[in-house]
C-alpha cells in the first residue's frame, strides 16, 4: 500500500514534469506545444487533458527523478525509467508528446507518448507497461473526464485513440472513452455499464476500425448493453473528422448516422456474400450467434424479427436457429 502509494506520487511528479517541460521550455514550446496546436487543440483543452513533452535526451526524467529524491526502483517499476545491461537507467519516453491516463479518481497512472517523426520504422504510440498501479485491461482512456456526461446522456461513446477523445471533448461531446487501441476487456465494459447501459462504437473508418468493432461487440451485448455503431468516411476517425469538418457538422453526424449494432454486422457481412446460398447461410448463423448473446428476451424478439426483414427469411427458423445455438451453449 505504502508502495503503491509511492508510485502514485512519482507518477503525478513525472506528468508535472512533462508539463512543465512543455510550457516552460524553447524546445518544449516550440516542438511540443507546437504540435498540439497545429492539430488544433485550444489551450485549455491542452491543460485540462495536462498533456505535456518528453524532452529528447537520454535521462532528463532520470535525472530530474533522482535529484527530486526519487528512487531508481520505482522509476523501474512504473516504466518511467528502463535498465541497462550495466545497470544504468534511461528514460523510456523521449521526444514525444504526452498523454497521462487517469485512473477513475483523477490520479495519473501512466503515460502515452506520440512520436513526432512521420518514419514508420518508430511506434507511434509508447505506452506505460503495466505496474502496481497501472492495469491496462481495468483501464479506459478519458472515463475520468467523461464519467458525469456518461451519467447526463445516458450513453457512451467508445474510440480508439487519444486523440479522439481529447477532439470530440474540445467539440463539446464529453461523453468519450477509449479503449487505447486494443480490445475490449469485460472489466472495461463493467467499468462503463457501472454509468451507463448505452455504448456507441465509433470507430477508425478503416478496414482494422471495422474488424475491432465486429470482434469487440460480442462481449458488450452479453454483457446487457444496447451497442450502436457509427463508422466514419474514407478512413477518418473521430479527431480527424472533426478536424475536417468543423465541431457542429461532427455533432450532427454523430446523430443523425448512428445504427444499431446487429443491424450494421447484417448489413456488412450481407454486402460481402454476392447472394452466394452457402455465404448466407453462415452470416444468418453468424447473426443469431450475435443475438443469442442479448440477454433480454424482449430485445431478443424485436432483432429476430427486423433481421428476419432485413435476411429475408422468415422467423421461426430465425428462431430454430437461436434455439438450436443456446442449446449447444448450455
Ligand atoms: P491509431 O493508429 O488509430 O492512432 O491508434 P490515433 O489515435 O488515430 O493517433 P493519431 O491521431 O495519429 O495521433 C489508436 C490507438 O491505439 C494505440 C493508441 O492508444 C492510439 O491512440 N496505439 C496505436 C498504440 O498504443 N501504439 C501504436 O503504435 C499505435
Ligand atoms: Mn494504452
Ligand atoms: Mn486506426
Ligand atoms: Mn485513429
Ligand atoms: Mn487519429
Amino acid at each position: 500500500q505504502d508502495k503503491r502509494e509511492s508510485l502514485y506520487v512519482l507518477s503525478a511528479w513525472a506528468s508535472k514534469f512533462f508539463k512543465d517541460e512543455m510550457w516552460t521550455t524553447e524546445m518544449g514550446q516550440v516542438i511540443g506545444l507546437h504540435y498540439f496546436k497545429e492539430r488544433g487543440y485550444r489551450e485549455d483543452i491542452i491543460k485540462k487533458f495536462e498533456l505535456g513533452y518528453s524532452p529528447d535526451n537520454w535521462t532528463a526524467l532520470v535525472d530530474a527523478a533522482t535529484k527530486a529524491g526519487f528512487h531508481p526502483d520505482y522509476l523501474k517499476e512504473i516504466g518511467l525509467a528502463i535498465e541497462r545491461d550495466d545497470k544504468s537507467l534511461y528514460d523510456r519516453f523521449r521526444g514525444r508528446v504526452m498523454f497521462p491516463i487517469h485512473n477513475l479518481t483523477g490520479r495519473v497512472i501512466g503515460f502515452g507518448g506520440r512520436t513526432l517523426k512521420t518514419d514508420k520504422k518508430v511506434p507511434k504510440y509508447v505506452n506505460s507497461p503495466e505496474s502496481d498501479i497501472y492495469h491496462k485491461s481495468d483501464v479506459l482512456y478519458g472515463l475520468n473526464f467523461a464519467k458525469k456526461a456518461i451519467m447526463e446522456e445516458d450513453n457512451c461513446y467508445l474510440v480508439e485513440g487519444y486523440a479522439d477523445v481529447i477532439s470530440t471533448h474540445q467539440a463539446g461531446v464529453e461523453n468519450v472513452v477509449s479503449s487505447s487501441g486494443t480490445s475490449l476487456t469485460t472489466a472495461q465494459i463493467r467499468l462503463i455499464a457501472r454509468f451507463t447501459k448505452n455504448v456507441t462504437i465509433l470507430y477508425d473508418g478503416d478496414e482494422a476500425g471495422i474488424k475491432a468493432s465486429l470482434r469487440g461487440t460480442d462481449m458488450l451485448l452479453e454483457e446487457g448493453l444496447n451497442v450502436k455503431i457509427l463508422l466514419f468516411p474514407d478512413g477518418n476517425d473521430p479527431d480527424s473528422y472533426v478536424k475536417t469538418y468543423g465541431s457542429s457538422v461532427f455533432k450532427s453526424y454523430i446523430k443523425e448516422n448512428q445504427q444499431d449494432f446487429i443491424f450494421y454486422k447484417t448489413r456488412i457481412l450481407l454486402r460481402d456474400t454476392n447472394n452466394d446460398p452457402i455465404k448466407r447461410a453462415e452470416v444468418i448463423r453468424d447473426v443469431v450467434e450475435s443475438i443469442a448473446l442479448i440477454p433480454d428476451e424482449i430485445k431478443v424478439s424485436v432483432f429476430i424479427r427486423e433481421c428476419s426483414n432485413l435476411l429475408d427469411i422468415e422467423e421461426r427458423i430465425l428462431l430454430s436457429e437461436l434455439n438450436k445455438i443456446r442449446i449447444s451453449k448450455s
